[in-house]
């Protein structure tokens, strides 16, 4: 018998345990409503189509921002946009960013535009990519990127995240933050892995939520807050062949169990807007998904914001996709699955089409209200009503040292110690060290794509006050004691020969390998395993005998199972932000004892990306989950042991709640962190289960010594599944819970 839950109770019951306190429904109340009303019934239609019509700066500019160029805006053409295409909304940076104050210039002349001199005086919403940390405000405070934050396990950092960089873009001017990324993290080849939360569904909604909860607060017209994106809506992380922007192959029933609840967990802590996919998914672009715009979006999980597209992907419906025999047929078809806002980005090729279709009648007027409706109610939400202008009292509160400190306990948190031969970690601060590699001393390899330029890779542009691995490493154990031999780029050797013989005067090597800075479509691969240059440099460092400690700084999981074995230590960085260097020395030299876990499997072999939450048939007759490090995985200084795990009962029923205890122990010498990791199996189903899936999590601090009690609470939303009907239901059946190396069975009646 298959219990089906409603699926409207379902959705807002699901997401009931991330219990956040916030309000889910903040950019509707009554009196906005009327606002909205009273306001769009006043606007003409050419307003109403620029309202729907977003720029980047770049159209509107005359000189271009690099290292030693000002940027400048081109006035003639940004009165044309706002006074003659009415658009309601500017968005980026050409191509570096600026400073607090230019910012705070350009804001103000936009807005003066916008406010003083159109009929409707309706402000402009800029909108920009703030990723981790405020990407394009110099000196901004650059966290580690979600990755490594989903590294921490450590929910009160993502909100930390959320309000530091929520401060310094409202402190630039900004009210409209492209973030977080909700995607989730499912195939490890794609470029933008590391802008996901990883691999799992429950990890991703809570480091997610709790990032809008400190971004947004309970007011995102509040000073110091904003309104967030939950982007990209949905299924764009999961390109089968893994290029950046390919097809996607999601049945309706993984989208609803793997895909969409972390959206729904973005909507339910009250994020005002989405961006859409902008690949596309069984043969059906995101931009052209009516199913998933309008009838899951809006008439299943309720969403009232707005929805805002991707960077030219309207057009591309036509000149890509070739789902429209023309660029105005591509406007009607977007508009019409359920786009509010195009990204058009460069010209006002949308809004000449999108006013010719409303003419006609082709959109009718009903679509056109509806979405010019939420883009006002959000902009009145955000207060840009009340004061468009940046607010000068936050000038003071930008990147102040509250700020670093809270960064280096996010960076300091995300690195994950996976391998510690004979406990060689950590190394005595009277160790002669050389460190080599090509991330050794490289800013952007901490950072990844999103920093100061799109790319991130424009090394010269990063704070040189910063540290580096090696700078950190210099720093803490003096440059006597450090030796630095580059030993190869990223993929060419320079000198490895000289590392070689350099590493038989050391006590210890830090070799550090890894990516360079990217993002998007630029990033992809054709193949994880690192590059070859970097192995050689691994082989030849290894065959020296000497204790090697490999550090990789990396946005996806690349191979080096043929390498792992013969270093004696290995700490994942990924990528830890600006305060990664220092970060990585206070692991290395004990300052600091190691709890990031895993948040994705990390495979030993290119094509070996079974993910933790594998199906049976994935670990039958000669297939296996045999990843290098599972997912969840993460060592520390010291020890942890789990005991006494009980449950409140051995049967429930469906409505009851399941109270799941463990103590946990650190039984070691010094104080640690740990992450108390909650699992359940449902071991038959209708649809095949999985090998075992996260439902509760928390990060413990204990003393040597120290025993804590951690309780969890269970309930039917965790047991459920999408059925074969494609709605959620719960089986009764038996159920196996595990944390560490405990576990317990129990029966749903
Ligand atoms: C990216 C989005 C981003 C947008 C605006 C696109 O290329 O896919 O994530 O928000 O550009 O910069």
């Amino acid at each position: 018998m298959k219990l089906h839950i409603k699926l409207i109770s379902f959705i807002s019951l699901f997401f009931l345990y991330t219990a956040l306190n916030v309000n889910a429904q903040i950019y509707t109340t009554t009196k906005v409503d009327a606002k909205v009303k009273e306001l769009v019934s006043k606007m003409t239609l050419e307003e109403k189509v620029g309202q729907m019509t977003q720029v980047t700066i770049q159209a509107v500019s005359k000189v271009q921002g690099t290292k030693n160029q000002q940027h400048r805006l081109d006035d003639a053409k940004l009165e044309e946009a706002i006074k003659k295409y009415h658009v309601g909304s500017i968005i980026n940076v050409y191509d570096v960013a600026n400073s607090l104050e230019y910012w705070n210039e350009i804001i103000t002349k936009i807005q003066n535009l916008a406010v003083k001199e159109t009929r409707s005086g309706i402000p402009v919403l800029y909108g920009i990519d703030a990723i981790h940390g405020t990407t394009y405000t110099k000196g901004s405070t650059l966290f580690p990127q979600a990755i490594s934050m989903a590294a921490t396990w450590n929910t009160a950092l993502a909100e930390q995240c959320g309000e530091i960089t929520s401060v310094e873009t409202k402190a630039s001017g900004i009210s409209w933050n492209f973030y977080p990324l909700m995607d989730i993290g499912r195939q490890p080849l794609w470029s933008r892995l590391w802008e996901t939360f990883g691999e799992d569904v429950y990890l991703a909604s809570q480091m997610g939520s709790s990032y809008i909860k400190g971004a947004q607060g309970n007011d995102i017209g509040a000073t110091n807050k904003l309104g967030t994106c939950l982007k990209h809506y949905v299924g764009y992380s999961y390109p089968i062949n893994g290029l950046d922007r390919t097809p996607a192959w999601i049945s309706e029933r993984m989208m609803r169990e793997y895909f969409l609840p972390t959206f729904e967990a973005g909507i339910l802590a009250g994020s005002p807007s989405v961006m859409v996919n902008s690949a596309e998914v069984d043969g059906i672009p995101g931009h052209a998904n009516y199913h998933l715009l309008t009838e899951i979006l809006r008439d299943e999980l309720n969403f009232k914001g707005v929805v805002v597209s991707d960077w030219e992907d309207i057009v591309r419906l036509h000149t890509r996709d070739r789902v429209a025999s023309t660029p105005k047929e591509a406007v009607r078809i977007a508009v019409m699955a359920g786009i509010d806002m195009s990204m058009v980005p460069y010209d006002f090729s949308f809004y000449n089409y999108l006013l010719e279709l409303a003419t006609e009648g082709t959109v009718p007027m009903w679509r056109i209200d509806e979405a010019v409706s939420r883009i006002i109610a959000l902009k009145m939400q955000l207060g840009l009503f009340d004061n468009p202008y940046p607010n000068k009292e936050l000038l003071n509160d930008f990147a102040k040292d509250d700020f670093t400190n809270a960064n280096l306990n996010s960076a300091r948190e995300s690195i994950i110690l996976t391998k510690n031969s004979n406990n060689i970690l950590p190394l005595s601060k009277t160790s002669k060290v050389l460190v080599t590699g090509p991330t050794a001393n490289l800013l952007s390899v901490l950072n990844g794509g999103w920093t100061i330029t799109w790319q991130g890779n424009e090394e010269s542009l990063y704070p040189q006050e910063k540290n580096t691995v090696l700078e950190a490493i210099q720093n803490k154990i003096g440059t006597g004691n450090v030796n630095y031999v580059e030993g190869c780029t990223f993929d060419k050797d320079i000198n490895i020969n000289k590392a070689v013989s350099e590493a038989k005067n050391s006590d210890v090597i830090v070799l550090c390998l890894g990516e360079p800075a990217y993002c998007e479509t630029p990033g992809s691969i054709f193949d994880l395993t690192l590059y070859k240059a970097q192995l050689e440099l691994a082989e030849k460092i290894a065959a020296t005998g000497k204790p090697v400690i490999l550090i990789m700084l990396e946005g996806r999981p690349r191979v080096i199972t043929e390498i792992a074995d013969k270093v004696e230590a290995v700490l994942l960085g990924f990528l830890p932000g600006m305060e990664g260097g220092s970060a990585i020395a206070d692991v290395l030299f004990g300052d600091v004892n190691p709890s990031g876990k895993l948040p994705i499997t990390y495979p030993r072999s290119p094509n070996g990306i079974t993910l933790y939450d594998y199906k049976p048939i994935e670990k039958f007759d000669t297939n296996n989950y045999d990843p290098l490090w599972p997912f969840g995985f993460g060592l520390s200084y010291t020890t942890f042991e789990y005991s006494n795990l009980k449950l409140s009962s051995n049967v429930i029923n469906e409505n009851d709640e399941l109270k799941v205890t463990v103590d946990v122990k650190n039984t070691g010498s010094i104080a640690g962190k740990e992450v108390v990791q909650l699992y359940v199996t449902d071991l038959y189903g209708s649809v095949t289960r999985p090998n075992k899936q996260l439902k509760g999590f928390e990060k413990v601090l204990l003393n040597p010594g120290e025993v804590k009690t951690i309780e969890f609470k269970l309930n039917k939303e965790h047991l459920s599944f999408i059925g074969q009907d494609n709605k959620r239901i719960v089986e009764p059946g038996d159920f196996v819970v595990s944390i560490g190396n405990n576990t317990l069975n129990f029966s749903l009646k």
